[in-house]
């Protein structure tokens, strides 16, 4: 399949909601990460988007909406709680997982019976789903378990030949997905950590908000048949990257010890190493830039990455729940 490659013009999104609206399938930006989209309605399209990511069939699409309206249409009731988040988090970094209406088919939500919703706040992004026409079921525009692409060329190097067109914009502002919320419970259950953290969706609530028991759990605690984590995705070999990945663990001035001479026996036996360390201060910043320093390892040939735990506080969490899942729980305690 040939792919276009697209600018952020508006005729160029034109061009992209055509081929959306045709059934086709469009990667492009959003402030978390990079989507891959096809019209969230039309079954056949939602079909390819799984073949083309090589995305297991029963891990459901987030759908992208660009107003309000769009919203009525794809859940049967909107609570007050939904109310408070949408007014306070959309368009932005917050997908709720909600009843479904019977216009959405089964494929979009893995047979599920309910559906995650998201208004991206990127302005390529809401123009796109706008000029289409429809919501957009997008899932990361990675190949399956690859880590989520953060920049045009992350796309580029995954997808071309297997999509219609890619928009190529800026960089992705947030660097990883968005948080996924569950409203169908008693009380709002976290599915999967972002930029939105916890304690921001129970100030927007005022009251509490639980988390998936299994989110950041270790291998011991869950190595058992009670893991299993209510976001289907998240149970999948994930954003894992060519390279061996080790996590170590401990306080900051020991793991940053045991990682240099680490660095010193591996490269002495030849190894091409990548450290990454990023400042238990500056999460916002590491949200950024782990996936696309996951990818440049692995475009540096990197036999192995060594990596230091951040403290698993609000954004801090969101990116060790990524971090594990990379290193396929490989962690060193130091
Ligand atoms: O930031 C994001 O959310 C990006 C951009 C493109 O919007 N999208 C994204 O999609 O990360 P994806 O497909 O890579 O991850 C969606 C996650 C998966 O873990 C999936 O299992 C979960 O959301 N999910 C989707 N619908 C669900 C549902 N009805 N119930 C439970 N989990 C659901
Ligand atoms: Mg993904």
């Amino acid at each position: 399949m040939k792919t276009k490659i697209l600018n952020d013009t508006t005729e160029e999104i034109e061009e992209a909601a055509e081929i959306i609206a045709g059934g086709g399938l469009v990667a492009f930006p959003t402030e978390t990460v990079y989507g891959l989209g096809a019209d969230a309605l039309n079954s056949e399209a939602v079909g390819r988007v799984y073949a083309a990511k090589g995305r297991p069939s029963d891990n459901p699409m987030i759908v992208h909406i660009s107003s309000y309206d769009d919203m009525k249409r794809l859940t049967p009731k909107i609570t007050k709680d939904m109310e408070k988040l949408m007014k306070v988090f959309w368009p932005g970094a917050m997908t709720m997982i909600v009843e479904r209406n019977p216009v959405i088919p089964d494929v979009t939500t893995g047979g599920l019976d309910t559906v995650g919703i998201r208004m991206p706040d990127h302005p390529v992004a809401l123009e796109l789903i706008a000029k289409a026409g429809c919501p957009i079921a997008a899932p990361s525009a990675n190949l399956s378990g690859k880590p989520s692409p953060t920049a045009a060329q992350h796309v580029i190097d995954d997808l071309v030949g297997r999509v219609d067109a890619i928009i190529c914009s800026d960089d992705c502002k947030f660097g990883i997905e968005s948080t996924v919320i569950d409203m169908t419970g008693l009380i709002p259950m976290i599915l999967r950590p972002g930029i939105i953290t916890k304690e921001d969706l129970e100030t927007a609530l005022g009251k509490k908000v639980l988390l998936d028991p299994t989110l950041n759990k270790r291998p011991d605690k869950f190595n058992n048949e009670d893991f299993k984590p209510k976001a289907p995705g998240m149970k999948y070999k994930h954003y894992a990257p060519k390279a061996q990945m080790i996590v170590f663990e401990g306080r900051r001035d020991d793991v940053e010890a045991a990682i240099d001479r680490e660095r010193i026996e591996r490269e002495a036996l030849g190894q091409q190493v990548c450290v990454i360390i990023f400042d238990n201060g500056e999460q916002k910043a590491a949200a950024h830039q782990f996936f696309a320093k996951l990818r440049e390892a692995d475009r540096e040939g990197a036999d192995v990455i060594l990596a230091a735990a951040l403290r698993e506080e609000g954004i801090g969490f969101s990116v060790m729940n990524r971090m594990l899942k990379s290193a396929g729980y490989n962690i060193r305690k130091v």
